[in-house]
Parts: C-alpha cells; sequence; structure tokens
C-alpha cells in the first residue's frame, strides 16, 4: 500500500525575514508573559502612581512655603515662627518620590527578568523543534544576534513603558489639572499645546528616522554574519591565501554599516535641536503669563514658582520622550525578529495522537518510499526493503545516490513524499520524535563534536553516565589509550565542532557515545571512511560486536567491510538496482560484481579521485582519466607476472 502525503514544499524562511506585524501585534504577544506575575504588576503600578504623587507634591509645598514667606513682605524680622511642618513635608515628600520608585523597581525585577527569561528559553526550545531543512538555510551569525537583541529588547520596552511613559503620563495629567483648576486658561493651554506639538514632532521625526537604523540593524547582522562565517572556514581561507578578499567583503559590509549609522546619528541631532525649540518656546510662554500675573496681583511669588518648577519638572522626563520613543521603536523593531522566529513553522511535528515507539525486535520497513528534498527535484525513488530484527543490511552506492538520505529519512528530520517507514510495524510519523530518536543510534559520515571535552562528548550519548561507563565505551571503540596519551586526558577539550581531532578520531568518538546510547536501531553511515584500513579492521571487528544483536543499516564505502551483511542493497540515484548477500550478487555479475572487481583492484581509489578532479576541473579531468586508465590496465597487466614471481 502506498501512502501519500504532501511533499514537504513549504519552505521556511531564514531568519529575521519575517513580515513586519504591527507594533500593537507584537506589544500583545509580550502581555501575556508579564502578567503571570499580576500581583507584582499591580504593586509596581500603585507604587509608581505613589511617586508621582510626591513629586506633583513637592512643588505645591514649595510654593506655600513661599508665600508664607512673602506675607510678611520679605522682612524677615517679622517671621515668628519657622514654618517646620511645611519643610518637614518638603522633605517627606522629596524622599518617598526616590524612595516609591526604588520600591516600584525592586518589585517589579523579577517580572522583566522571567518574562525575559521564559522567551529565550521558548526560542531556544522551538528552535531545536525546527526542522533540518531550517536550519541548513540559517545563518547561525545573524540568528544569535537577533535572538541577543530581542531578548534585550523585551527587557528595555518593559522599562521603558512602564517607568518612563505611564509616570510620564501620570504626571502630566496631574499637572494639567491642577492648572486648569487654579490658574488662568493660558497656562493649560500653553502646556497642553507644547505637549502636542512636542510628542507629534518627536514622533514623526523618529519615525522618519527608523528605517536607518533598521537598515545599521540589517547591515550589523550581515556584517555578523560575514565575519563569523568567514572564521568558521578559517581553514580554508588560509588554503586560497584569500584574508585579503574576505577581509574586503567585510569591510564592505563595514563601510555599509557607516553610512547608515552617520545618517542616524545627523538626523538625531536635527530632532533634538527641534525639541529643545517646542521646549524653550513654551517655557518663556509660561514664564511670562507668570511674571504678567504676578504684576498684575493675580498671582503671588509661589505661584510663580510653582508654575516654573512644574514645568520645568514636566519637561525632564518629556526631554527623555524622544529618546524613550525611539529605545521602544527599537526594541519593538527587535522583539519583532525574535518572536518571528517562534512564528516559523514546524515542519516536523509529532501527530496528535502520537504514542511512544514500542520497540520488540526493532525490524525496520522502508516501503515504497520516494523523497525529495526540493520540490523539483527527486532523490529517492521507490526505496522497498526490510531489515530483520537483529540483523545486518548494507547500503552501497555512489556518492549522491542517496544513502546518507535514507538515515535522515529514518530519523525523520524529513517526511517521506510517499510510501512509509515502519519500525516493527508503527510508522514513524505515528510516534513521538523523542522516542524514535532514543531508539536509533548513528555514527555519522561527518561529526560534529561540542567544544568540550573528550568526556562530555562521549558521555552526551548519555547524560549523567558514569565515569566507568565513559571509559568502557571509548575502549570498545578503541579510542582510549588515544585519549590517555594526551597530556590531559578524558578533560582534554575537542576545539570548535571538535576541529582539534582528526577525522578518524572524531569518528571513534562518535562510536563511543553511539555505544553509551545503547539503541536497538543501529546506523553506521560510512562510520570508518576516515579511518586508514588498520584502524578501520580494528573497528570493524568491534562494530559487527555490537552490531550483533541489533538491527543494523551500514552505509559503506569499501565492500571488504560489509561482505558478511545479511543483505545488502546496491542503490544508485536513488534507485536500488540490486540487492542480495554477498555471494548471490557476486554470482549475478552486475554492478555490485564491478564494483567488488574494481576494489579488489585497488582501481576504486583511483576512480574515486577522478571524481573529485572531475568536479574541480573538467579540463584535467580526461586527461587524468587517460592516465589512470592507462596505468590501470598496465598494473592488470603486470600483476600477474609479479604474482608468478612472488611464488
Ligand atoms: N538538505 C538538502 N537539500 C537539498 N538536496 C540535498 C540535501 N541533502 C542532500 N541533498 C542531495 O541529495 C542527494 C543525496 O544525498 P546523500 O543522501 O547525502 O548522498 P550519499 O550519502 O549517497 O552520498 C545528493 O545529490 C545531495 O546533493
Ligand atoms: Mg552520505
Amino acid at each position: 500500500m502506498r501512502h501519500r502525503i504532501n511533499s514537504p514544499s513549504s519552505r521556511q524562511n531564514t531568519a529575521g525575514a519575517g513580515p513586519r506585524g504591527s507594533d500593537w501585534a507584537t506589544l500583545k504577544t509580550l502581555l501575556p508573559y508579564l502578567w503571570t506575575y499580576k500581583w507584582r504588576v499591580m504593586l509596581a503600578l500603585a507604587f509608581l502612581v505613589g511617586a508621582k504623587l510626591a513629586n506633583v507634591g513637592v512643588p505645591l509645598v514649595l510654593k506655600k512655603l513661599i508665600d508664607s514667606l512673602s506675607l510678611h513682605g520679605g522682612d524677615a524680622r517679622a517671621i515668628v515662627v519657622l514654618p517646620l511642618a511645611l519643610l518637614v513635608a518638603y522633605g517627606a515628600l522629596r524622599l518617598s518620590t526616590t524612595l516609591f520608585t526604588e520600591l516600584r523597581e525592586f518589585v517589579f525585577a523579577r517580572v522583566t527578568q522571567r518574562a525575559v527569561r521564559t522567551i529565550a528559553l521558548r526560542v531556544f526550545r522551538h528552535l531545536h523543534a525546527l526542522s533540518l531543512r531550517f536550519h541548513l538555510n540559517r545563518q547561525t551569525g545573524g540568528m544569535t544576534r537577533d535572538i541577543e537583541r530581542g531578548t534585550r529588547g523585551v527587557a528595555s520596552l518593559v522599562s521603558y513603558t512602564l517607568f518612563n511613559i505611564l509616570p510620564t503620563l501620570i504626571e502630566i495629567t496631574l499637572v494639567l489639572s491642577y492648572l486648569v483648576l487654579h490658574y488662568d486658561v493660558w497656562f493649560s493651554v500653553i502646556t497642553g499645546t507644547a505637549l502636542l506639538t512636542y510628542i507629534g514632532f518627536t514622533i514623526t521625526v523618529t519615525d522618519w528616522r527608523t528605517h536607518f537604523r533598521r537598515t545599521m540593524n540589517d547591515l550589523d547582522s550581515k556584517a555578523n554574519t560575514r565575519a563569523i562565517d568567514s572564521l568558521i572556514n578559517y581553514e580554508t581561507v588560509k588554503y586560497f591565501s584569500n584574508e585579503e578578499y574576505e577581509a574586503q567583503r567585510y569591510d564592505h559590509g563595514l563601510q555599509q554599516f557607516e553610512s547608515a549609522a552617520v545618517k542616524s546619528q545627523t538626523s538625531l541631532s536635527l530632532l533634538n535641536t527641534g525639541q529643545s525649540l517646542i521646549i524653550a518656546s513654551a517655557v518663556t510662554l509660561i514664564l511670562w503669563r507668570a511674571t504678567q500675573g504676578v504684576i498684575d496681583g493675580s498671582m503671588t511669588l509661589g505661584d510663580l514658582v510653582l508654575v516654573n518648577t512644574f514645568m520645568i519638572q514636566l519637561y525632564i522626563p518629556l526631554n527623555f520622550l524622544g529618546v524613550i520613543y525611539r529605545e521602544i521603536k527599537q526594541s519593538l523593531a527587535d522583539m519583532e525578529r525574535l518572536f518571528s522566529l517562534l512564528e516559523q513553522n514546524r515542519e516536523i511535528q509529532d501527530a496528535p495522537q502520537a504514542q511512544p515507539l514500542q520497540v520488540s525486535g526493532a525490524e525496520v520497513r522502508f516501503s515504497h518510499v520516494d523523497f525529495s528534498y526540493e520540490a523539483t527535484r527527486n532523490i529517492l525513488f521507490d526505496i522497498d526493503f526490510t531489515i530483520a530484527p537483529g540483523t545486518t543490511t548494507a547500503v552501497v552506492g555512489h556518492s549522491g545516490s542517496g544513502k546518507s538520505t535514507l538515515s535522515r529519512l529514518l530519523f525523520r528530520f524529513y517526511d517521506v513524499n510517499a510510501g512509509a517507514i515502519m519500525i516493527d510495524g508503527q510508522d514513524v510519523r505515528s510516534v513521538t520524535q523523542a522516542s524514535l530518536r532514543r531508539a536509533i543510534g548513528i555514527v555519522p559520515q561527518d561529526t560534529v563534536l561540542f567544544n568540550d571535552s573528550i568526556e562530555y562528548n562521549i558521555a552526551y550519548g548519555k547524560p549523567g553516565a558514569s565515569r566507568a561507563e565513559v571509559e568502557a565505551a571509548a575502549r570498545a571503540a578503541s579510542i582510549h589509550d588515544f585519549i590517555m596519551s594526551l597530556p590531559d586526558g578524558y578533560a582534554s577539550m575537542v576545539g570548535e565542532r571538535g576541529l582539534k581531532l582528526s577525522g578518524g578520531e572524531k569518528q571513534r568518538v562518535a562510536i563511543a557515545r553511539t555505544l553509551l546510547k545503547n539503541p536497538s536501531i543501529l546506523i553506521f553511515d560510512e562510520a570508518t571512511s576516515a579511518l586508514d584500513s588498520k584502524a578501520e579492521q580494528e573497528i570493524q571487528a568491534q562494530l559487527k560486536e555490537i552490531a550483533r544483536e541489533r538491527s543494523t543499516l551500514i552505509i559503506a564505502h569499501r565492500l571488504s567491510t560489509i561482505a558478511d551483511a545479511a543483505q545488502i542493497l546496491v542503490q544508485d540515484h536513488g534507485r536500488i538496482v540490486e540487492r542480495g548477500t554477498h555471494g548471490a550478487l557476486l554470482a549475478l555479475n552486475g554492478v555490485y560484481a564491478q564494483m567488488w572487481a574494481r576494489q579488489q583492484a585497488g582501481f576504486d581509489e583511483a576512480s574515486e579521485a577522478l571524481a573529485n578532479a572531475a568536479e574541480l576541473a573538467p579540463e584535467v579531468a580526461a586527461e587524468v582519466a587517460s592516465t589512470v586508465a592507462a596505468s590501470a590496465a598496465a598494473s592488470a597487466a603486470v600483476r600477474p607476472v609479479i604474482e608468478e614471481v612472488l611464488k
């Protein structure tokens, strides 16, 4: 029976390229994270209002103080009693402004930090849940920047809105109400108009500037991605002496960043100047009206001081409003990138009713599987075979024929386009991914290690494994002696991606770590290809030992290593073209028999070199081909003679 499901054609965006949603949508995404601590939020808000009331109270007390002095006509000797109560009130209000503000910070710090932590963790988990397809397309440098900036954006957004915008609004309301209630209408009109102009101007100019900032961010990520990519490819850069080229590429990015940054800075100066102009005009107008009031006798000196202090007090936070609006826009842009990562779809998901995989004998069955990475190019065609419980099936074939793809499908990194993959009769799409992957161990073609100690990397197969278990696994993978010969032994660091170890050593670490995992199903994907033949023979015996009790898929390069497999599949261009035991396939005298003959003659290594050369330089390849053919013919001719002589 053939199952048809949708092909995985929904390509995913790389990080950060998500659509620009509205800022409100981003804010709404954030709120639930804060609301988990609603009592703390409420308390913080109460402290916030308290701080603002105290703040507005200060000039009021000051006015009373001044008025109580000027009642006596400014003649100090006429003052009988010190206005002690007012002095105390003034001090207390000043203190409580700070006190309430600090209390608010104290209560709220945990809310912000917890939100940041929750979001960062969610994004991290999500990234691991995303498909291999996404990860092959992503650019690590840019993405980590996005995450870092996004979480920082959350913290600054929260503190700016709650601790600056909101308090400023409260203060404006309090001051305006007081002015309306107690003074000439001009004061509230001037203040109100100035505020509106100021806010309107700030928002308009800042919006205009935002695209400079966005360009700056994009260029920053780009330069960073380039730098990291270039450093990851350190060896390649050296091989080709391309340091200067790399530097120029990097500098090109920096240059663009430079000019965007200059534009951003210049427009900032424009904004600041405009803001100052509005504030200065408003304060002058207010002071003019107040002076006039004092002259008219409709206002006291205390009133003049009060109005003036109000204005100055109001414009201090307002002065920050510009900066804050910019920061909020910035934070929103950063957060949007972060949240857009969360919106990336999980291509591979557990089915709603997914059950853990139940392994009994571990029979693996590929049933008429078709697969393509990209809709336009099919990689596997009607792959159909069964690995009987506890037996070994080997797959051989040219590079690019789709052998490693089989292992990626068995692990369910991708879903098949047609057909099904079953383990003990359960479709891999119907069981949980965690249980599926726990049942399978792989020694991959290219092993990548964590930049940590050898011990850590081996123990990764079974977190919490004891030192004795790690050593036993290392012995079984014939790498214990090598490790002990290192100055730091098991604590030796392997370098980024394991670069300090040779290919063969890395593969042995990978073998040890898989041994520790102790899975029911094993995959060796050219697991010994990086070893020389002596080391390979040594390990081969170990691998056979390990594979004895398990269902094993060996993807092999050297045919001699799989001659005793229960079943050998010959894969070519995504199809199984021959199958059977070694003996049967030799008797068939087809593709396998030819490959075998060539490898026996040592011809294969040469032809492989040829294939590589062909990719690099087609013109040279033809020349090499004739030379190789000639020498192969020669060696074939000479071989019997040599053997004759040696007898
Ligand atoms: N992530 C991918 N996206 C697109 N094509 C891929 C991807 N991975 C592998 N391929 C292609 O699939 C084909 C089979 O690859 P693979 O299974 O690794 O071959 P093998 O292991 O037999 O050498 C190759 O032509 C390769 O270019
Ligand atoms: Mg491969």
